[in-house]
């Protein structure tokens, strides 16, 4: 059996050997991202194992399809770059890895908000500048908030128990509903429910093409003045510009933000300076004290990219050895 895996970082390669060496399995781990560039590295393996946030084209899989590879292991959780069409077309066998670890994710949005309502990055910055002085900024309380979730997948759910440890009423939002979180009576009908109850939205949905811009001016003006918003999901749920309006006017007193529209190609890149940011929506929000942006960085722990890389190659080889997996995506 041989496998690819493209666009391995240093990170992963000690994860992606020590798979390779108990399974003795040889694993070629290429560098290069898979695009139109780097597909035809993939001819003569039986499977490949990718990951990248830039999109996965039709042009990309006819030619991957083409070249005999049509077992397909995303090591993210997210499909909303591959391109469907094209998957189903060429009987691709598509795997994600759903549950890394959720719990990195959820900590990481706790934290940020965390940091946001306690101000820590504002009085982080004035220390620097010798000022040890209280006010203005004075703080807000997550234990008397009420935090919406939307949506209750894993991420969400695992966020949701610490935010019910911090004390925090929690109501949710979904399609499906979990059966515990059912018992717990947390769901409301609607987002309009959610967004006039909280205090605090915690977006944790796929990005589909129904759930585009989803916060939007509409939706910001359905929710309470001086809401505070993180989304550690996908960009594409809020609109960028509605959000920065919503800033502006108070609407919203603040946001974390781990995920941005256009953030491919900007994120996990070192430009060497701030003003060297390529998008000035961007740096508009960086430069907010009540705006944490982080890079795309809360599944970047050593369990979730260990779990990443092991699982990702566990579905390939089952795709490879049975022809399906549990791990299976269906488009
Ligand atoms: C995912 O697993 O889908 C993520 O968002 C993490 C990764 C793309 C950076």
């Amino acid at each position: 059996m041989k496998i690819i895996a493209y666009g391995i970082r240093d990170d992963e390669r000690p994860y992606l050997e020590q798979w390779s060496q108990a399974q003795g399995i040889d694993v070629k781990a290429v560098s290069e991202l898979l695009d139109e560039t780097t597909v035809d590295l993939a001819k003569g393996y039986d499977g490949a194992v990718v990951y990248q946030q830039k999109p996965y084209t039709a042009a990309v899989l006819d030619q991957l399809a083409a070249n005999g590879i049509t077992n397909l292991s995303l090591r993210n959780v997210g499909v909303d770059n591959v391109d469907a069409a094209a998957v189903k077309r060429n009987g691709f066998k598509v795997t994600n890895v759903p549950a890394y670890s959720p719990a990195a994710i959820a900590e990481f949005t706790v934290t940020e908000l965390m940091r946001l309502l306690r101000r820590t990055p504002t009085f982080d910055r004035k220390q620097a500048q010798g000022d040890l002085r209280w006010a203005p900024d004075i703080a807000d309380e997550l234990n008397s908030m009420t935090v919406g979730i939307v949506a209750t997948g894993r991420i969400g759910r695992a966020a949701l128990k610490i935010y019910q440890g911090f004390g925090a009423k929690v109501i949710a939002y979904d399609v499906f509903h979990n059966p515990e979180l059912e018992k717990q009576g947390l769901y409301v009908d609607t987002l309009d429910e959610l967004y006039a109850q909280a205090d605090v939205i915690s977006l944790h949905a796929p990005a589909t093409k129904d759930n585009h811009n989803m916060l939007n001016d509409a939706a910001f003006a359905k929710m309470k003045d001086g809401v505070w918003i993180v989304n550690p999901a996908r960009g594409a749920l809020v609109d960028t510009d509605a959000l920065i309006r919503a800033l502006d006017s108070g609407k919203v007193a603040g946001a974390a933000l781990d995920v941005y529209e256009n953030e491919v190609g900007i994120f996990n890149t070192d430009f060497g300076s701030f003003d060297a940011i390529p998008d000035e929506r961007l740096k508009n929000l960086m430069r907010r004290d009540n705006v944490l942006v982080s890079p795309h960085i809360a599944f970047y722990t050593k369990t979730a990219v260990k779990n990443m890389v092991q699982y990702a190659l566990n579905n390939n080889k089952q795709l490879i050895e049975t022809g399906r997996a549990d791990n299976e995506v269906q488009f």
